[in-house]
């Protein structure tokens, strides 16, 4: 019960990472509020909402923040404006994404909270120029998603500088796993894949597929911002979360396709203006020697929890027949 007795504010509560997070503070004796407008969150995410206070509103709205902060002594940011939206919207993007940090943080320095932990992404580095990639290495925003998660950043650090607010960042690297629902149309490559396959529909793939990335499984990501909110090594740092693991689109849809046993192959189409990141691999070793965090879900089995749970939400008949398929491609 690492929390217990804690009074913890989530942005972002009812989204993918967030509801998953939600759940096990909640499991760790946490006392928590979430803050979610419900854009592309859905309560039917957190399995403990009757344990929880959900407020329906904006991190954008500083009175609603600041009444939410005053009473937490944690506070973790993952509200976002996904890097999709951020695109077509980028006003939006810069109010929400760096605007509710801002809002969470200025806040924070008037009540003095124990921590604020800060959800960035590995989108700040761009296209690296060495790999695996470090903290310190050089940064470079190619979207305006990536640049609204790198000015919340720098919010984080200068709060931390010039006002003493306890913050901790942590640069995530594609996460997929529980609640990455394939029906939100900005979720991530593994559910689109997954559900591509399953309805006999081959995966699209944009570009020639040989990008890479670094699949982060999202129990592994929570371990990892729950540790970040604690550890005495976590103030002001910024940590990489990440598998430290590179796997191209290719072979990810080929290990998808043999789980769920779907025998095309996938059709290639033309890249987006957000697939703009060639190699991504991110080097964890800051994280594994200040925190003691270390991923210990593999992609193969990450993928396998993540094929059952979206075969648990179709039909019951279907369900059956498709379980034993993916149990089976072991
Ligand atoms: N999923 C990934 O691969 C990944 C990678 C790197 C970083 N991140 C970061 O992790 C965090 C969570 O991402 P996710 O994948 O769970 O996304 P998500 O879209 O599933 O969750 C975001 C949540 O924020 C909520 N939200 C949007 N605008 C809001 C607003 N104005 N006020 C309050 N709530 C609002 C949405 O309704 C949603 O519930 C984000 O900060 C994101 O930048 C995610």
């Amino acid at each position: 019960m690492r929390f217990k007795g804690k009074h913890v504010l989530v942005t972002g509560g009812a989204g993918f990472i967030g509801s998953n997070l939600t759940d096990a503070l909640v499991r760790e004796g946490a006392r928590v509020t979430v803050l979610d407008d419900l854009f592309t969150g859905n309560l039917d995410n957190i399995s403990c909402l009757s344990d929880i206070e959900f407020i329906n509103g904006s991190v954008t709205d500083f009175e609603l923040v600041d009444r939410l902060v005053m009473k937490s002594d944690i506070v973790f940011n993952l509200a976002v404006r996904n890097i999709i939206v951020s695109t077509v919207s980028p006003r939006l993007d810069f109010q929400v994404n760096t605007g509710g940090v801002f809002n969470v943080l200025q806040s924070a320095k008037k009540h003095g909270i124990e921590r604020v932990v800060y959800a960035s992404s590995a989108s700040v580095y761009g296209n690296p120029r060495y790999l695996p990639i470090n903290e310190d290495d050089r940064l470079s925003t190619l979207s305006p998603y990536a640049a609204s998660k790198l000015a919340g950043e720098n919010y984080c650090t200068a709060f931390h500088e010039s006002y003493d607010v306890p913050v901790v960042m942590l640069r995530y690297s594609n996460v997929y796993g529980i609640n990455q629902n394939p029906n939100n149309p900005y979720c991530g490559v593994i559910s689109k894949f997954f559900d591509n396959m399953l309805n006999k529909y081959p995966p699209s793939i944009h570009g020639d597929g040989e990008q890479t990335r670094d699949f982060t499984y999202v129990d592994d990501v929570v371990e990892a911002t729950m540790i970040a909110a604690q550890h005495p090594k976590g103030d002001g740092e910024i940590f990489n979360v990440a598998s430290g693991i590179e796997t191209s689109i290719n072979d990810l849809a080929a290990y998808i396709a043999k789980l769920v046993d779907y025998p095309l192959p996938a059709v290639y189409v033309d890249k987006r203006d957000i697939d703009n990141i060639r190699r991504r691999v991110l080097n964890i070793e800051k994280i594994r020697r200040s925190l003691r965090w270390t991923p210990t879900t593999n992609l193969r089995t990450g993928l396998k929890k993540t094929g059952e749970w979206l075969l648990g939400i179709r039909s019951s008949k279907t369900r059956e027949t498709r379980i034993v398929n993916v149990a089976q491609a072991g």
